[in-house]
Formats: structure tokens, sequence, C-alpha cells
């Protein structure tokens, strides 16, 4: 959406208006002033409009008040997983709003059959490395298994770490009611926390399997953990394959955002992990829908390179130094 030079640009405007221009925030409170005349300056104007998640003029960070403007609204808006900057800085020019450095990073980046071995020292440096990638993007860091289930204190410190450490704007964390503690103790610390419902890659050994979740009378039980969740104060939930109409229901309850991936079309957001959905995994689920064919492409430079070098056409006098 914006080229590097723009980016530039938009970085100095971003931290000359930090303080003054909430691009895509809930309306500010004016200050009161005694020069004020009836009519609003044109930056007042720019100070009170709303602009949406997706495709609008805001440069500063996307913060947790612009997506409960968003669900206010009634404005739909992507989110994406990135793992290392030169990725999350594309996604960021293109404005997806939200990026997610997934404990998919088990599967995608560390080569694991699931997500559970990821350590939070695996997903420190791949999570600093997309929020110095990006320059608008909120950055959600997921706690991988281990680092939350045993007390709100151990969640507690494994987010702090990547706030501390690696500049995160949120956690990500999977369950429901055994994790409304962790949740409640991690939003008084002031740290936004996403949760994640249905299908939690993390419990794939309690589930047998990658199954879908919430059919039948299952579907009551996480409607419940929805609400607690957030009462607790979770800022969003994703809902992962779960029946379409029952993520609907849960986005008609809740007034935090859900965002759906394998969860069908009323979700409040959608999600995919990015090497899925650009045509890198090799085998992906029912509910991805692949946009480009990124593989193939890195298929085909990889073997003309190859073809070069075993001809001596590459490098020739373009590519060397006098
Ligand atoms: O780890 C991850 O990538 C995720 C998304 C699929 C939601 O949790």
């Amino acid at each position: 959406m914006t080229s590097n030079h723009d980016h530039h640009v938009q970085a100095a405007t971003t931290a000359r208006t930090t303080t003054t221009e909430p691009a895509n925030a809930a309306p500010a409170e004016p200050a009161a002033s005694p020069t004020a005349t009836a009519k609003p300056a044109l930056s007042d104007m720019r100070m009170t409009t709303p602009q949406p998640l997706y495709g609008g003029r805001g440069s500063r960070r996307v913060t947790v008040r612009d997506i409960a403007a968003a669900k206010a609204c009634g404005e739909k808006w992507p989110m994406l997983t990135a793992y290392d900057a030169l990725t999350a800085r594309i996604f960021d020019d293109a404005g997806i709003p939200v990026l997610l450095v997934g404990d998919s990073a088990a599967m995608v980046v560390y080569g694991h059959d699931t997500t559970i071995p990821v350590t939070v020292d695996d997903l420190i440096p791949l999570t600093a490395a997309v929020v110095r990638g990006t320059s608008r993007a909120l950055v959600v860091a997921d706690l991988p298994f281990g680092s939350y289930q045993a007390s709100p204190e151990a969640a507690l410190r494994a987010a702090v770490r990547f706030l501390k450490e690696a500049g995160a704007h949120a956690v990500k964390l999977e369950g429901g009611y055994r994790v409304v503690r962790q949740v409640e103790d991690m939003v008084a610390a002031g740290i936004p926390v996403m949760a994640h419902l249905g299908l939690t890659p993390q419990s794939v050994n309690a589930f047998g399997g990658y199954r879908v979740q919430g059919r039948g009378e299952d579907g009551e039980r996480l409607l419940h953990d929805a609400k607690a969740l957030q009462a607790a104060g979770a800022f969003s939930v994703v809902l992962e394959a779960v029946p379409a109409e029952l993520a609907a229901r849960v986005t008609a309850t809740l007034s935090i955002p859900t965002i759906g991936i394998g969860a069908g079309p009323a979700c409040d957001a959608q999600v995919l992990v990015w090497q899925d959905m650009a045509g890198l995994s090799p085998r992906t689920a029912k509910f991805v829908k692949r946009y480009a064919d990124v593989g193939g492409v890195l298929r085909d430079a990889a073997q003309s390179f190859a073809t070069d070098v075993v001809a001596g056409s590459f490098p020739t006098e373009e590519y060397s130094y006098r």
C-alpha cells in the first residue's frame, strides 16, 4: 500500500504526531482551548475522524482501542502471521493492521510436526524481528505451550518478556475457563491479551488430532468460555476450526472482536498463517484459501539460478567488480 519512501516519510510524520493524531482511534476528547472557535480546525477533524483498520490513511501503530472501534462500527479486518522482518514489512506495507507471531513458527519456521516444542526463547527473536520490520501493525506474540498453563504468575512472566525483550504490543494464549486468571492478571498488569478457542493446537494430543471443535453441546461450552474471557479483559478472541453457525453466535454475543480461522464468514476478522495463504506450505487445511504460489515462484528462481551457475552464465560482467 505504501512504498519504502512513503514509509520513511510516514515514520518521521508519526514521530512528530504520535501524541496528537490518533489515526484510527476512537474519538479523542478535544482539549479545551481559550482560542477555540465554533468551526473545528482541519487538524482537529483529522483527530476525531476514525480511520478504517485496513485501507485507512493512518500511519501510527494500530492499538487495541482501534480494534475496539472497528468492532463498534462493524468493520471487518485481516490478520496474518509473520515471523521475520522482511515479510512483516511487506504485510505492514500492504496495510495488514495486526500481525501475529504465532507458535505456528514451531512448524513453519522450525520444522516441527506440532506447535508444542517451541519455547519463549525461540519466539522472542522472531517477535523482535517482526516489531523491527513494521511501523504500523499491532504485533501480537503467541505464548507457547508450557509458558502459561502452570499459573497466572508464569503467564505474566512470559508475557512481560515478550513486551520488554521483543517489543510486542499484546500476547495471545489458548484456552477458556482454565486460563481466565492468567488473562485477568496480565490485563491488570497492562498487557493486552488475545484469547484463542476451538481447535487450540497446543491441545492436539488431548483432541486426538486436528479436529473441528464446538459441535453439539461443546458449542455451549465454547460460548461460555468466550464470555468468560471477555469478562476477564481479553481484547479479542481467535476462533479456530469451529462451525460457522457457532462462530456467528459468539460474534453476535461478544462486544470484543472474533478472529476466525476456519470459523466461517461472520467473524469480525480473519487470520491465516501466511505460508498457507501464499502457497508455501505443502499441505493445508480445508479452510485455507491460497492467494499465491510463492512456493512455485521460489522453486523456479532456485532452478534458474542453478542452471545459470552450471552453465557458467552467472555471474556476467554486470554482476562483477572491476
Ligand atoms: O500460531 C498461530 O499461527 C495461530 C493462528 C493460526 C491463529 O495461533
